[in-house]
């Protein structure tokens, strides 16, 4: 069974439509490139997904249950956790307090404050954030920034991860670097659903990639092959690719 599975999810805002018929299986344990041109319905999906936004037709099903028409508190319990929900990182408390918070009022809320502890610097590990635990947050860079924002999400304990251009605002080495992050939490179990507006250093990665043209899923597939596809081709004519 998929992770998490689209079924016809259409949207439209009056006479504009977002999304349409659009059909989609993740599986467990992979990196998922969601990439479109701007104005294509990548982040009205996400929305979906989260429950921030209803469908105007279709349903989406995580572990085999219909989640659209629940509460976005309700889907993040069941284990959906995206990063720009999450607050961002209070300046004035270290980093290990930052992600400290996130345990507490996570999943993992009810576990005593040593394993809390334990469980929050080992999410700062795993986002190589682990030397800076002690630092406050006003003193990162904005990668390491990222790289918390990252940090903060998984201490909901996810199992699937929505990643909405986390790494704009940073130059092309700084993506690189937080995107490599996402195929390590990958090798660790994680699902990722991960939309980049550069999209090249993802695919590097990603196991597989979506691709959406006007709310329309114009390919799906794995990354050499989709972007080999001439409507691929097409329908980034005339966009940056920054
Ligand atoms: N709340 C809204 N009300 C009206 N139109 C919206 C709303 N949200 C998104 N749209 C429109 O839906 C389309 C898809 O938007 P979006 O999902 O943000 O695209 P992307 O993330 O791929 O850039 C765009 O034309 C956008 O203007
Ligand atoms: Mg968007």
């Amino acid at each position: 069974m998929a992770l998490l599975e689209g079924r016809g999810v259409a949207k439209r805002y009056g006479g504009l439509e977002a999304l349409r018929g659009v059909e989609f299986a993740i599986e467990e344990r992979q990196l998922v490139a969601l990439i479109g041109p701007n104005g294509s319905g990548k982040t009205t999906l996400f929305q979906i997904v989260s429950g921030l936004v209803r469908p105007t037709a279709g349903e989406v099903r995580f572990r085999g249950v219909r989640i659209t028409g629940r509460a976005p508190q309700a889907i993040a319990r069941l284990g959906i956790g995206r990063t720009f929900q999450i607050a961002r990182p209070f300046p004035d408390l270290t980093v290990l307090d930052n992600v400290l918070v996130g345990v507490t009022f996570g999943r993992a809320g009810r576990l005593g404050p040593a394993e809390r502890r334990r469980e929050a610097l080992g999410g700062l590990e795993l986002v190589g954030l682990g030397t800076k635990a002690g630092a406050l947050a006003s003193q990162l860079s904005l990668g390491e920034l990222k790289r918390l924002e990252l940090a903060l999400a998984l201490a909901a304990r996810p199992g699937l991860l929505l990643l909405d251009e986390l790494t704009s605002g940073l130059p092309p080495r700084g993506r690189e670097e937080v995107i490599a992050f996402y195929a390590r939490l990958r090798e660790r179990g994680l699902t990722l659903f991960a939309i980049e507006h550069a999209f090249r250093p993802l695919l590097v990665h990603a196991d597989r990639v979506l691709v959406l043209d006007r709310g329309e899923l114009i390919a799906d597939g794995p990354p050499a092959e989709v972007m080999a596809s001439p409507r691929v081709a097409e329908a980034y004519l005339g966009e940056e690719d920054d």
